[in-house]
């Protein structure tokens, strides 16, 4: 069984792997655009009190159970409880909303790390007069966006279908430190740029007026980017969990891979605003395009070290998305094999791999095709939700269909499920279970009050309000 369902080869292998998932476009895409449109450091100060409170025990709780079961979360939650197989069935629909936007985002990334990569040798591979008009060409060219999604899905499946240990963790043990040297890098060039100072203001200056004028709306924004950045609440970290060893220290790779996460975060914000501030004049605002019609400007603006700039900052994208991208599509793998296995069936890995990459491009077709909101007016194939369905007076469905999966996941389902599971661990099976799996094998679990109040009370209270914020967003109310 453990040799059908494939393991990691070491600790290491392990963690940078969960890193990898957790490190992603969520970093360095979402993160900055969301601090940039709530508030600065308001929203990473609840980023981070969520981050400790709420992200830390549910990172434990997830490796729990796929530790404790050794299974992906459909079969383990059945396992721990019959009464509770939906929440697997939850934990599984987030990936698949997830995969729908994720490839799209990853194809875009992919695309300008090339672009940059041959501008660096002098060959233009824009395919547009002035590089600055790019992204808003290329989103509205059906046919760009289909192919590079595909060609992202298609490297995905290349290294998926290798394995956990030959495919995910060899990728990572390489990528993860080339993301972090190439971070440094780009960091180091734009904090000597005139005016990126005013970035960092923005970031770490205190200033809690946007609370005031916006509290819910700040919460659920920074709660929604935690879970997605920390891959929870969607089976991700439960599948990971089941291929680790009993003599791992569940707590103490959750500490490393949620304080690793947020540093990448904080990071990656620490080159995104103050680059807006240095060469955006503070147009730190661009929304979902920030990291891409934004930064572009900021890479034309730099002049002749431009190109080697955006190579390295959209590479570092690039690693960072695939290594995530790979784990969502691990955890449907490892359900259908762990399917076939209970049906005593062959596990049928690569096959699997190949039926979910071509169930990905189907679902991302209407995030590729309605150029990111600009529907069939400005030439684009499909239309937003909101003409779709004939509901223009909803708020949330007058943006792209990018941002209505994003809200059914990140917004609803990986918080629901969160929630759920933390009820369950703290009053149902009770922190106990949790401490016995953590103390195997001679490990000390510490903070038990802390993890007893995190589960019963804060996650579980703290997610309805962060729902319901969400919720009334997008309806408008
Ligand atoms: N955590 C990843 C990021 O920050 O980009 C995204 C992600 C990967 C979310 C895997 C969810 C997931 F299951």
């Amino acid at each position: 069984m453990e040799n059908n369902r494939g393991s990691f080869g070491s600790k290491l292998g392990f963690l940078l792997a969960a890193v990898g998932s957790a490190v992603g476009l969520g970093n360095i895409w979402g993160f900055p655009y969301k601090m940039g449109s709530n508030g600065g450091f308001a929203f990473l100060l609840v980023y981070l009190v969520l981050a400790i409170f709420v992200g830390l025990a549910v990172m434990v709780g997830e490796l729990f159970i796929g530790r404790k079961t050794g299974l992906s979360p459909l079969a383990a939650y059945k396992k721990l409880s019959k009464k509770f197989t939906w929440l697997g069935w939850l934990a599984l629909i987030s990936p698949f909303v997830v995969l729908g936007f994720y490839f799209v985002l990853g194809g875009i990334v992919t695309r300008y790390a090339v672009s940059y990569l041959t501008a660096i040798f002098g060959w233009n591979t824009w395919g547009v007069p002035q590089v600055t008009d790019f992204f808003g060409h290329f989103i509205c060219a059906g046919s760009g966006m289909l192919v590079w999604t595909a060609i992202f899905v298609a490297i995905n499946g290349i290294v998926v279908a290798a394995g956990v240990a030959e495919g995910i963790e060899k990728f990572c043990k390489i990528g993860m430190p080339a993301l972090f040297v190439m971070l440094v890098a780009v960091i180091i060039y734009v904090a000597v740029q005139p005016g990126a100072f005013d970035g960092y203001k923005f970031m770490f200056g205190w200033n809690i007026e946007p609370l005031k004028e916006d509290f819910l709306g700040v919460l659920s924004s920074a709660a929604g980017q935690m879970f997605f950045s920390l891959s929870l609440g969607m089976g991700i970290m439960i599948t990971y969990g089941s291929y680790l060893d009993k003599k791992e220290n569940i707590q103490q790779n959750s500490v490393i891979i949620v304080v690793c996460d947020t540093l990448v975060a904080i990071l990656a914000g620490m080159i995104v605003m103050p680059a807006c501030f240095a060469f955006l004049d503070g147009n730190v605002r661009g929304g979902p395009g920030l990291l891409f019609a934004s930064m572009q400007e900021v890479f034309f603006k730099m002049g002749g070290i431009g190109n080697l700039m955006g190579f390295l900052f959209y590479g570092l994208v690039f690693i960072a998305a695939i290594s995530s991208s790979m784990s969502l599509l691990e955890v449907l793998i490892s359900a259908t094999v762990d399917m076939r296995t209970e049906k005593k069936k062959a596990p049928g890995r690569k096959k699997a791999v190949l039926v979910w990459c071509i169930i990905i491009l189907i679902i991302s077709l209407p995030v590729a095709l309605d150029g990111l909101g600009s529907g069939t007016a400005a030439g684009c194939v499909l239309d937003p939700p909101a003409v779709v369905f004939g509901s223009a007076n909803v708020a949330g469905w007058n943006d792209c269909w990018l941002d209505f999966y994003d809200l059914i996941s990140e917004g609803i389902l990986m918080p629901l499920g969160s929630a759920i599971m933390a009820f369950a661990i703290g009053w149902i099976w009770k922190l106990d279970m949790v401490v016995k799996e953590c103390e195997l094998e001679g490990n000390k679990f510490w903070g038990k009050g802390f993890f007893n109040i995190c589960f019963k009370v804060i996650t579980p209270i703290g997610m309805l309000f962060v729902i319901y914020g969400q919720i009334t967003g997008f309806f408008g109310l």
